[in-house]
């Protein structure tokens, strides 16, 4: 049996508290080692918490404590800075998504992991989601799909609020954060789009100082004649989660803990539910990262996949800034 590996958690916000920490406790294969945060009031309440050290230098942790590997959950901004200073250790990372702001990012930083010999991986934590891998078997029944709709929405009431309210901070807004999700599922069950046609807008409260968009509408098309839309908003009520790909023989419409396959006139055939209907992925994740370390398991979600993702955003927001349609492998570093 291996040693446990030794982790430590920077950034010690929502998905830090919400997802990891509660991950590194439940999972088989890891133990949390150190906290690091810039805000000390919040990493040394984290720190008395889980009777670790706490840090508000992830230079000096990586000094001092000499993780095996680090997950990082803080601003989209603050990634770049996170993982230099991790490859500058020889530190491996478990990156929360995005991998990137932007393809020049990711292309760099795909270099430098490289170079360092480090591993990174970005969580997608769809992909560790059962309900996720059957939509993929399903895929299969449908015949060739011409039709995918996404959609993914939840009510923030202040959009304006700390660095997602920022394009600049955030490296775009809901489509870039939330949204990467939904990109996900969809580069994961059909590739990257040939073709992507994109609105956005920062509208939902007026008066409010914020740039990063709340809302996106990003029509695509596939060569190969699949076409559809993704719609994604921090700001429409109320929260839905749905990805449905259409083909010949019926629909697969993948939900927040249930997958449904449906005949071309809509009836049910069949539909698999996880009880409960999101339980944390957050530990799976954590002990799939320990395995591909242990060279157990191929990384599923490395820096050369999440170049596809960066491609599709910054095609997503030049086609927004200049109301055109652009093709994501344009984008490609
Ligand atoms: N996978 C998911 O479902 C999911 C959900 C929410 C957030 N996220 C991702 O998690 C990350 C963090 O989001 P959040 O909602 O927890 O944000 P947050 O604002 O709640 O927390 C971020 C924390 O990072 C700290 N921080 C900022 N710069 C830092 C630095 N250089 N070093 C150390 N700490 C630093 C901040 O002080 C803050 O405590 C983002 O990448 C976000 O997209 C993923």
């Amino acid at each position: 049996m291996s040693v446990l590996k030794r982790a430590a958690v920077v950034g010690l916000g929502g998905q830090a508290q919400d997802d990891h920490l509660p991950g590194l406790a439940d999972c088989q294969f890891a133990e949390l080692v150190a906290v690091c945060d810039t805000d000390p009031d919040r990493a040394g309440a984290q720190a008395k918490a889980h009777r670790v050290p706490g840090y508000t230098d992830l230079t000096t942790l990586l000094e001092e404590v000499r993780p095996d590997f680090v997950i990082a959950a803080v601003p989209h901004h603050a990634g770049r800075e996170v993982i230099e200073a991790c490859a500058a250790a020889g530190v491996h990372v478990m990156k929360e998504k995005p991998f990137a702001t932007d393809p020049a990012e990711a292309a760099e930083l795909a270099g430098l992991c490289d170079k360092a010999g480090i591993e990174l991986m970005v969580t997608v934590q769809r992909r560790f989601h059962p309900i996720y891998t059957a939509a993929l078997q399903l895929l299969e029944q449908i015949g060739p799909p011409y039709l995918v709709e996404g959609r993914y929405t939840f009510h923030c009431p202040d959009p304006a609020a700390g660095w997602r309210g920022s394009a600049k901070l955030a490296g775009g807004g809901a489509l870039v954060d939330m949204g990467y999700h939904l990109i996900d599922l969809l580069i994961w069950y059909l590739g990257l789009p040939d073709r992507v046609l994109a609105d956005t807008s920062a509208a939902a409260a007026p008066g409010a100082d914020y740039d990063a968009e709340d809302t996106a509408l990003v029509h695509l098309a596939y060569d190969r004649g699949l076409y559809g839309s993704l719609l994604i908003s921090r700001s429409t009520g109320p929260k839905t989660e749905r990805l449905t790909v259409t083909g010949p023989r019926g629909a697969v419409t993948v939900e927040r803990g249930r997958v449904c396959r449906l005949a071309p006139d809509g009836q049910l055939i069949e539909s698999l539910v996880r009880e409960p209907a999101w339980p944390c992925a957050a530990a799976a994740q954590i002990d799939c990262f320990c395995r591909v370390l242990d060279r157990q398991r191929p990384n599923p979600s490395g820096p050369a996949a999440h170049l596809a993702h960066a491609a599709f955003l910054a095609a997503a927001y030049a086609s927004r800034a200049t109301a055109r349609t652009c093709d994501p492998k344009e984008f490609l570093a």
